[in-house]
């Protein structure tokens, strides 16, 4: 039982545990991968911070963080195909191994436009690293580099995940109940 007070039914999928012990395996990947020089981290705001923060932190090569918030017009849950940049980066990607950090690669509406806006600004190399992959909603290819689970078509919540911004501090990954 989750000692976490929540409006609706959450069934927990992945524990606190687990999530360490694979983004520590997903860092120890990424510094293998980018050995002899450093990478940038791009988190997508708001779902993206707990995980680029924990990764982070497993990535012992030189490591540089940036910040983007994007939406998708539509309402609700659903992914619309069109992305809206909120946030920009700060700082120039030209020439530099950028990794864009996310939370949960869906219909991959947002992940296909922006891996494509960034491409267009000339990083040295561009990969993607997502927490989770729900692959059966899959709309549009993404080329995923890192990921961490798969999970099922259910709607997920925590560690970054929210509901209507709700339970994101959650420690654990769960799907709400219908
Ligand atoms: P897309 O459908 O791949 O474009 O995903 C767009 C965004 O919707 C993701 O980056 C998440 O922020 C959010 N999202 C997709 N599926 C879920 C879910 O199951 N729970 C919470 N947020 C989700
Ligand atoms: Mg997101």
């Amino acid at each position: 039982m989750s000692k976490y007070e929540t409006e609706d039914k959450i069934t927990e999928l992945i524990t606190q545990k687990e999530l360490e012990d694979r983004i520590k395996e997903l860092g120890e990947e990424i510094s293998r991968n980018h050995a002899g020089h450093s990478v940038h981290l791009i988190c997508i705001l708001k779902g993206g911070v707990y995980f680029m923060t924990e990764l982070s932190k497993y990535i012992t090569v030189p490591v540089t963080l940036g910040f983007m918030s994007v939406s998708s017009y539509g309402s609700g849950t659903v992914s619309s195909g069109i992305v809206k940049i909120e946030k920009d980066l700060d700082e120039s990607i030209e020439g530099r191994h950028v990794i864009v950090v996310e939370d949960i690669v869906d219909t991959g509406y947002t992940l296909s436009y922006l891996l494509e806006m960034l491409k267009a600004r000339k990083p040295e190399t561009l990969e993607l690293c997502t927490l989770l992959n729900k692959p059966d909603r899959r709309v549009k290819e993404v080329n995923i580099d890192y990921c961490g689970f798969g999970v099922p078509d259910q709607f997920i919540v925590g560690f970054g995940l929210d509901k209507d911004q709700k339970y994101r501090n959650l420690p654990y990954i769960g799907a709400i109940n219908e």
